[in-house]
């Protein structure tokens, strides 16, 4: 197919999305629940295992951590729920292999530090278990990406990264926009993750945030493990939250790829100056060397000529956003002026509208149908839809709406990163986990009020 039609045929694709609603069940019988295990109950499992315990067609038959405190939470959280108190495995680093040999098990979600997702959703597909939800970020290497795209395809299992920002209103009904055309042929997106994480990566070892600038062994939750990655790697090591709606923009691998990327350090600062101010300058941690450039940001190039420019932005005072631009022929969205700007359709030429005007319009039916069973969960209420997602795809024995191929070339963006780093921010391949079938396969998320 010659490249021009074939740009053709996928915009056809795009544009005849139909969002019709379909018929759903939420709650299940006894012997239709899905029976899941959580491995990994810290701060993000313990937000699962919150929205898990709400539904009624979910039974949590198990969980696994290795730090009692954790725990302690999470039975509380099941407690209180007045849900059945799973089976709780805990011991060594290699007791979730236990849980899944024992356990009869539809899925799994894994929610432990990065460096444990590629052995553990591997150890569940190797259990035949089809289904692994696992938090962001699928594994450290490259070729750990391609191990459990290989894994998924040998076993035949779903691997979905539970990647909620995909799920945020202005995100969605922008993704509504898209499919609608209005902002005309796409051509240059941007997204990252820029989130002051300095009270994350330091803790006091009690307190989740702050109160201290310790981290590894003496710190709690992520100052534990996360921060070892800021001192040994550099690189955007956190590029999902960005690039997976963006993906879903242009059809990454569903009629469309990222074909090269190239990365830009900045000098490595804010973590040592947070050090100074919170613990003094004759703190052991003042002497560590952070190798993550305060400021790295990831240009990507894709097959049918969009542009991309991803940011990571963890280490420097700074509001939160992840700065989301998605611009095209006839218009672009900015979300950090919350703005958007259609020419002829804007109010006035050269001046933005408020956005909230166009995404109260263009909210998705997604939104639209399950916005009260979504309030009070997670980060404004994306985080129940991504469970959601991946529980209703369990129940239909369905491919998730996001499967391994989105989740390894997302997240193969940090490896990648670090090598053009390494090289002196040369221009590197991505590589095509789909084989090329990228040309072939068609747009699964969100098409429907569904999941
Ligand atoms: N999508 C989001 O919005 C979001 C938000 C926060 C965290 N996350 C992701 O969630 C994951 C977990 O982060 P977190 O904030 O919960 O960290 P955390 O440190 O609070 O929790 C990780 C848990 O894993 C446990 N663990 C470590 N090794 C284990 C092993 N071998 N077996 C069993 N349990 C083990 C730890 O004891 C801990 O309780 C990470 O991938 C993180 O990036 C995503």
């Amino acid at each position: 197919m010659k490249r021009k039609e074939f740009i053709l045929n996928t915009s056809l694709a795009a544009a005849s999305f139909s969002l019709l609603p379909s018929g759903s069940v939420f709650a299940g019988t006894a012997e239709s629940k899905v029976r899941i295990a959580i491995i990994g109950t810290g701060l993000r499992g313990q937000n699962h295992l919150d929205l898990l315990l709400r539904r009624d067609d979910t039974e949590v038959v198990a969980i696994c951590d290795v730090d009692n405190r954790m725990l302690t939470m999470s039975k509380d959280l099941i407690a209180k729920s007045g849900k059945k108190m799973p089976q709780v495995y805990t011991g060594n680093s290699d007791t979730w292999r236990k849980m899944l040999e024992r356990e009869r098990l539809d899925a799994v979600i894994i929610a432990t530090p990065w460096e444990w997702h590629k052995p553990m959703i591997i150890g569940c597909l190797e259990m035949g278990i089809k289904y692994a939800g696992s938090e962001v970020i699928l594994g450290i290497t490259l070729q750990d990406h391609w191990d459990v795209v290989k894994a998924a395809e040998k076993y035949n299992g779903h691997v979905m990264m539970l990647e909620n920002v995909c799920y945020r209103r202005d995100v969605m009904a922008v993704l509504n926009m898209v499919r609608q055309g209005l902002f005309g042929e796409l051509i240059h997106l941007q997204g990252g993750y820029q989130h002051d994480l300095r009270e994350v990566k330091f803790n006091d070892g009690v307190n989740p945030y702050g109160h201290g600038v310790e981290f590894g062994e003496k710190g709690f939750s992520e100052a534990r493990w996360r921060t070892e990655h800021s001192v040994h790697r550099n690189g955007d090591l956190y590029p999902t939250h960005g690039i997976g709606p963006i993906a879903h923009y242009i059809n990454i691998n569903r009629g469309n790829r990222f074909l090269t990327l190239n990365s830009f350090s900045s000098k490595a600062r804010g973590l040592h100056d947070h050090i100074i101010k919170q613990g003094g300058e004759s703190h052991p941690n003042a002497k560590v060397n952070f190798k993550l450039g305060d400021v790295v940001t990831t240009h990507i190039n894709c097959a049918n000529g969009e542009t991309i420019l991803l940011q990571h932005d963890t280490n420097l005072p700074r509001p939160y956003s992840l700065g989301f631009r998605v611009q095209g022929t006839e218009g672009l969205w900015m979300d950090v002026n919350k703005g958007i700007y259609i020419q002829e359709k804007s109010a006035k030429p050269h001046q933005w509208d408020e956005a909230k005007v166009w995404l109260d319009k263009y909210d998705h039916p997604l939104w639209i149908r399950w916005s009260k069973e979504a309030q009070g969960s997670g980060h404004g209420g994306m985080d129940f839809y991504v469970i959601h997602s991946f529980i209703e795809s369990v129940k239909r024995k369905l491919p998730t709406p996001m499967d391994v191929y989105d989740a390894a070339s997302w997240s193969a963006i940090t490896p990648l990163s670090e090598q053009s780093i390494g090289l002196g921010n040369e221009t590197v391949e991505f590589p095509d986990f789909t084989g090329g079938q990228w040309m072939y396969r068609k747009p699964a998320f969100a098409l429907n009020d569904d999941y």
